[in-house]
């Protein structure tokens, strides 16, 4: 797939721009730990969120340089740290996208959802990103290519910017990552779980409560590499396999315990591996552990088939079908808006994909 690309555009590429607007995603069956190449070390599963977003314009022009240039602004402000980094992905890519040397690069981006709300913008900007350059080569050297192709090598180059970013270039449902037995997965691109899902889930709600909005204490890229040298790994990725064949069964077949079984225990396995890393690190605050205390009484109680998960940090998302939202609206305004900072609470839910905002 990398090497496909020719650069046989024959005038230099004029200035224009390109914009998508993609997704974050929450995982369930949790990327932890990986080999070079950003190859996973065990398949992952998410839900592509629908108000979770950034919005990604990309402003280009032939380089007047030696080197091509990347100014990176977030919200209108420029972003010196990000912009090196873009520089170097796109320094990293540059072989398969001959064009990106023939370019400068502004880029301008927004997230909806607050800064201070911990949520990872890394899977919807680099997939915002990829999805951008992409556009750029179909216009100049491939117009031809499938819708399929174009989202394939999308998620494909997603992938070298953040693994779960690859993840958010599909909607709906979304894997990532070889598993045995199961035609179409790869760990080179994520892919759509298709049509096979119970009605029960394609309206499942993510509302997530902020706990903490401090920045991530521990970086994917440190987090991942502990898993090198974390004893449990193996058995985690063994676990993990077993979870997502699981998991994509009961998608099918619409367990919600079975479902909630597995997602909790991803969540909590996922923060098992930080705190048995050598140097170990804790995400959670108490208040995350008070939420999901409440959550487990609260099902308990009421049989509402409401779940949780968590990302790499301290803000719980909440998991459940949509039928259930005005029953589990009021369990957070009564029970858990107490453990949020400053009442915040993002209402999201499944939503259907990235969508392209300049044509
Ligand atoms: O894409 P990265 O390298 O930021 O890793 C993401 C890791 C988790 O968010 C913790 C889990 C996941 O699968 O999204």
């Amino acid at each position: 797939m990398t090497s496909r690309k020719e650069n046989i555009f024959e005038d230099k590429i004029p200035t224009d721009k390109v914009g998508w607007r993609s997704p974050s995603n929450i995982a369930l069956i949790k990327y932890w730990g990986k080999k070079s190449g950003q190859i996973p070390a065990n398949a992952s599963l998410s839900f592509t969120l629908k108000e979770s977003v950034s919005e990604t314009v990309i402003e280009y022009c032939p380089t007047e340089g030696k080197d091509f240039k990347v100014d990176f602004f977030l919200d209108g402000e420029p972003q010196p740290e990000f912009s090196k980094k873009i520089h170097a992905y796109f320094d990293s890519i540059k072989h398969s996208m001959p064009f990106i040397a023939q370019l400068d690069f502004k880029i301008n981006s927004k997230n909806t959802f607050p800064h201070s709300a911990g949520i990872a913008s890394s899977a919807s900007g680099m997939s915002a990103i990829a999805l951008c350059l992409c556009d750029i080569e179909k216009k100049y050297f491939d117009k031809d290519s499938s819708e399929e192709k174009f989202f394939q090598r999308a998620s494909y180059f997603a992938r070298l910017g953040s693994g779960s970013a690859c993840r958010s270039v599909y909607g709906g449902i979304v894997q990532w990552g070889e598993i045995d037995g199961h035609r179409n997965t790869s760990n080179m691109f994520a892919s759509e779980i298709g049509n096979e899902v119970d009605k029960l889930f394609e309206d499942f709600h993510d509302t997530i409560l902020i706990v903490d909005s401090e920045q991530k204490k521990v970086s994917s890229t440190v987090g991942h590499s502990l898993m090198n040298d974390n004893i449990f790994a193996s058995g985690r990725f063994i676990q993990a396999d077993d979870n997502i064949k699981q998991l994509l069964q009961i998608l099918k077949n619409g367990n919600l315990n079975d479902f909630i079984k597995i997602v909790e225990s991803e969540a909590l396995t996922l923060h098992s591996m930080m705190m048995t890393s050598n140097p170990y690190f804790l995400l959670m605050k108490p208040n995350t552990i008070s939420i999901i205390e409440k959550i487990w009484e609260f099902r308990k109680e009421t049989e509402t088939p409401l779940c949780f998960t968590l990302d790499a940090g301290p803000n719980v998302h909440l998991l459940y079908p949509a039928k259930y939202a005005s029953k589990v609206k009021k369990f957070i305004d009564t029970e858990l808006i107490q453990f949020t900072i400053n009442n915040m609470v993002i209402n999201d839910m499944l939503g259907g994909g990235p969508e392209r905002i300049i044509e």
